[in-house]
Parts: C-alpha cells; structure tokens; sequence
C-alpha cells in the first residue's frame, strides 16, 4: 500500500466502521420464539431463552463478507444439560459457506464443550471441539471471528484457539466470495448434545437463558443488491484485513490445542479410513 492512498479521504474509511457496542435493535432481527427472545437496556443487552415448547433465535440485519466480529456471550447457567447454543456466520443455498461455534449445555459443575466448525462450498466435517479455562456462565466473555482473505481465527478473550488457513493454492476451498449472516439460537438438543444424549434436558430447570452484549463488526458488508461497504482498496486500509497471528499468539494457540482441545477431526483416523482431509496434512 501507497503512502499517497492513505491521504485519500477519511470519510471512505469511516463509513466501513461500525460503532463499537452497537445498539441490538439496529443490528439484528429476531427471526423465532416470539418473545423468548429479547432485547433489553436500550438494545445493549439480547437474551434468548428456552422452554418446553420452543427455544428462540436471532439473525443479523446485515450481511458481512470478511469482518473481525466480537459478541460477548454469557450461557446458560447451572443444569444446561441437552441445551445448545449456537453463535455462527452463514451464507445461503447448496454450496453455503459457515463459520461456527456451539456451546453445549451440562451438568451443573461439568464443563460446557464448546465445537467449532468451518464450512466451505456446503463441505464441513472440519470439527474441532474444546473446553474452556473459565466457566462461561459465570460472567460474559468475547467470542471472536476473524475473517479475512489470509485465514479464519476463533478467539476467546482475545486468545485464538483455532486458524483455519487458506489453503486454496493447494486446492481447498475457502470461504470467500459469499456474504454471510450472524445467526444465533439457543435450542433443545438432549438427543445428542450431552453423553451423545444420555443426559437429557431437565425441564423443571426450564426457562433456559443466555445473554449477549457488546456486539462489534469491523467489517464488509454487503447490500441486497450485492454491493459491497468495501472496496477492495478501502478494505486493504483496515488493519483486520490483513490481520495475521504474532509468535505470541501462535503460542497461546498452541497452549489452548494442547490443554483445552478435546476433539480434532484431524487426528480422527477411525473417521476417515480412507485418509485424513488434505488441510490435516498441510500443517
Ligand atoms: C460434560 O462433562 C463431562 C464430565 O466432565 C465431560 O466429559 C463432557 O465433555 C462434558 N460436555 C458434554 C457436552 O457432555
């Protein structure tokens, strides 16, 4: 980059920054529950809830292509046994791209499992599962995703716990040409979330609740029409573009793989008799 492009006018750049904490109301809808999902305090805080009957969810008004999106999340306290929450960004139609977390629910004391996944062109299987090193429940903490053109980054308080690099130059799909929304929903899933459903949901706990605040996007977005809040010279200028990890944050990644991950697909031979996805034997 130019040193001339940066004199260019700062009004281009401030109109691809979302305001930090930005207002609920403005940036989401929510799409089921009725009123199990809520937003409070002035559209700083959401919560959704789940009873006997139905769980409940949101989505965002906007549709982002790269972004560094930060949510804080406070889940579900005490028995979440057979609860789900899910928090992920996803594109539409056969070939959808999805960037996602889940949290499932346990027993009061047991820790949540927390399971990410990567989908390119409507292929996922790219798992990877991990405890945290607090308990989630207790206070909201920063869940993060960075995505941009060099790689996808799960943070969790600013500590990466997993890359998903792009590898298209060596024929893996990567997530990149279609915008996504933010989903979130919070749902019954006692038939497989906790013990493969041995432990099922304990009704008289019911309503469930989690809680969301502090939503912020440094990102693209991009219009029904298909325009983009970047163009590709503007998006160059912000620093999460072209974000990459420092040996300090690799180092943290490494701590989180080798003391919080509890399942990764791509040690999982049993999985895929017929040899492990090509990404596994990149790295
Ligand atoms: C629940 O707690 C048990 C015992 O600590 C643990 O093995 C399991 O991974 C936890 N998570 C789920 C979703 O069952």
């Amino acid at each position: 980059m130019s040193f001339s492009e940066f004199t260019f006018p700062v009004l281009l750049i401030s109109t691809i920054t979302v305001a930090s904490a930005a207002n609920f109301y403005q940036e989401f809808d929510i799409t089921w529950g009725n009123d199990r999902s809520t937003i409070l305090d002035n559209g700083n805080l959401l919560t959704l809830s789940l009873d006997e009957s139905s769980g409940s969810g949101f989505q965002s008004k906007n549709k982002y292509l790269f972004g560094k999106i930060d949510m804080q999340l406070k889940l579900v306290p005490g028995n979440s046994a057979g609860t789900v929450t899910a928090y992920y960004l996803s594109s539409k139609g056969r070939a959808w791209d999805e960037i996602d977390y889940e949290f499932l629910g346990n027993l009061s004391g047991n820790p949540y499992t927390l399971p990410t996944n990567v989908f390119s062109h409507g292929k996922g299987n790219r798992e990877q599962q991990f405890h945290l090193w607090f308990d989630p429940t207790v206070d909201f903490h920063t869940y993060s995703i960075l995505w941009n053109p060099q790689h996808i980054v799960f943070s969790v308080d600013g500590t990466p716990i997993r890359e998903f690099k792009n590898m298209e130059s060596k024929g893996i799909p990567f997530p990149k040409n279609q915008a996504m929304r933010i989903y979130s929903s919070l749902w019954n899933a006692d038939d497989w979330a906790t013990s493969g459903g041995l432990v099922k949901t304990d009704w008289s706990k019911a309503p469930f609740t989690a809680s969301y605040r502090n939503f912020n996007a440094n990102a693209c977005t991009v219009s029904s029409s298909g325009a983009s809040s970047c163009s590709s010279t503007q998006a160059n200028k912000n620093a999460w573009f072209s974000e990459e990890l420092d040996s300090t944050s690799y180092r943290r990644l490494e701590w989180v793989r080798k003391n919080y991950m509890i399942y990764n697909y791509c040690t999982d031979i049993k999985r895929f008799p017929q040899g492990l996805p090509k990404e596994c034997r990149m790295v």
